[in-house]
């Protein structure tokens, strides 16, 4: 979508507050405030006459929410409304954020209560491909529907045909095609791999067909907005992976690419002269996901030259803090009991009690267990082992990191959410330069609820 975006500086005092991330020298632009309006609507997600509409929550009507595009060193500004008979918020995942900004009810700001506005304003400090969603009650918001794509753009973007954002999402339903009601908050979810969905789509529709111009060179972003599942995505022909999680990476030739809840992936694809079909094939399918259907008279495509790498950012040579985390809880676990509001539990009392299910090193931590307190520009090192039998998708909010395995090297790039694997012992190293309360956590939303989230306190 094209947003009308008069543009105007604003003097380096008024937006003194903004700046944060800037050298000293650097102005930041702003753009018009756009509002985003949560609500209740109806949206059909399985097609025919046998199924009905769903009701969905929605940011402005609409599953996914509105394309939300940026330039990098641009001032968002999105008055938020919320029409739904509950409190929420709005969290901008991925972005290198002002603590204030972050959206997350209960921590960094009350929740917007039910008729009530908030207004998110804040600079984009670094491009790439981002989302927004709910982060009031996530494992229900989210999963009704409160998500949509934020892309920040910059002048190093590679020339394409199409830029294409395709956001997956997995949706329970019950049999007539409206979403299951009944399984919100099961235990069972709970404890296992969270709620995992029977109905695919991209972009809110199922196997949509996307027009492309026969040949084009596309540019996908593909976004995890599911609660809990991890996506297996295959292309039909290779492409090249760009960036992850909204940063620049090692190029790499990929035809298939695993996303956990919250991860993105840009894939650089030239397209052949027929239809192009990206398959989800983790889960059971393979199912078509969505297809490239070359409709459109292949005019005037871009040049087809080599993409020009961008700098990787190196992790820190030295560690500052080492911050262990033993996670542990869950389905089959060995979590006997924990720490929960001061007082040592038995597992049985807190998830039938409590409904949690997860620790921290033997505490549940809840929005407002602290993990770590540090100081700015530290460089930290959380030493993680995932001493549960199911998989995680960890979450720093403000910040990306670095994760290095246990033989001591790193994955490439960065990222803002990293998919532990059951017995993984690995750390995940960060600069903490930006001041605030971040919350780091599980993405997969019923395990955040269940125990799996803390704070970590950047002075
Ligand atoms: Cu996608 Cu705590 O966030
Ligand atoms: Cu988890």
């Amino acid at each position: 979508m094209s947003m009308n975006r008069r543009r105007f500086l604003q003097s380096a005092a008024s937006l003194a507050a903004l700046t944060s991330f800037a050298s000293p020298s650097a102005v930041f632009a702003r753009v018009d405030t756009r509002t985003l309006t949560a609500g209740i609507t109806s949206k059909r997600l399985v097609p025919g006459a046998d199924y009905k509409e769903a009701t969905v929550w929605a940011f402005d009507q609409t599953v996914p929410g509105p394309e939300l595009r940026y330039k990098q060193g641009e001032v968002l500004s999105v008055d938020f409304i919320n029409e739904l008979p509950e409190g929420s918020s709005i969290h901008w995942h991925g972005i290198r954020n002002l603590n204030g900004m972050d959206g997350v009810a209960g921590l960094t700001q009350p929740e917007v209560p039910s008729n009530g506005q908030f207004r998110y304003e804040f600079p984009l400090p670094d491009s790439g491909t981002y989302w927004y969603h709910s982060h009031a009650k996530t494992w229900s918001q989210v999963a009704r529907g409160l998500y949509g794509p934020l892309i920040v753009e910059d002048d190093l973007d590679p020339q394409v045909d199409h830029d294409l954002v395709l956001i997956i999402d997995d949706w329970l339903l019950a049999e007539d095609g409206t979403i299951d009601e009944a399984s919100f908050g099961s235990l069972h979810d709970w404890v296992h791999g969270g709620r995992l969905g029977n109905w695919l789509t991209v972009n809110g529709a199922s196997h949509p067909e996307i027009p492309v111009k026969a040949g084009a060179r596309v540019r996908l972003r593909l976004i995890n907005a599911a609660n809990a599942r991890i996506f297996g995505l295959t292309l039909p022909s290779a492409g090249t992976l760009i960036a992850e999680d909204g940063f620049p990476r090692t190029h790499q030739t990929v035809t298939d690419i695993t996303l956990a809840p919250a991860q993105r992936a840009d894939i650089i694809v030239d397209l052949p002269t027929t239809d192009w079909i990206l398959m989800e094939t983790r889960n059971g399918g393979p199912y078509p996901a969505v297809t490239l259907k070359p409709t459109e008279r292949p005019i005037d495509l871009v040049a087809k030259t080599a993409l020009s790498q961008r700098t990787v950012q190196t992790p820190p040579s030295t560690i500052d803090v080492e911050i262990p985390l033993h996670m542990q809880g869950g389905a089959m676990g060995n979590l006997r009991e924990a720490m929960y509001h001061g007082k040592l539990m038995p597992i049985r009392e807190l998830a039938q009690q409590h409904k949690k299910a997860w620790a921290f090193n033997g505490a549940i931590a809840d929005h407002h267990g602290q993990l770590a307190r540090l100081e700015r520009n530290q460089v930290a090192s959380i030493q993680i082992y995932n001493d549960t039998r199911w998989e995680h998708a960890m979450h720093l909010h403000g910040h990306h990191f670095w994760i290095q395995r246990e033989d001591g090297t790193f994955v490439d790039g960065q990222r803002d959410t990293y998919l532990f694997e059951r017995g993984e012992r690995s750390n995940l190293i960060f600069v903490a330069d930006n001041p605030g309360r971040w919350l780091f956590h599980c993405h997969m939303l019923e395990h955040h609820e269940a125990g799996m989230a803390a704070v970590i306190d950047v002075a």
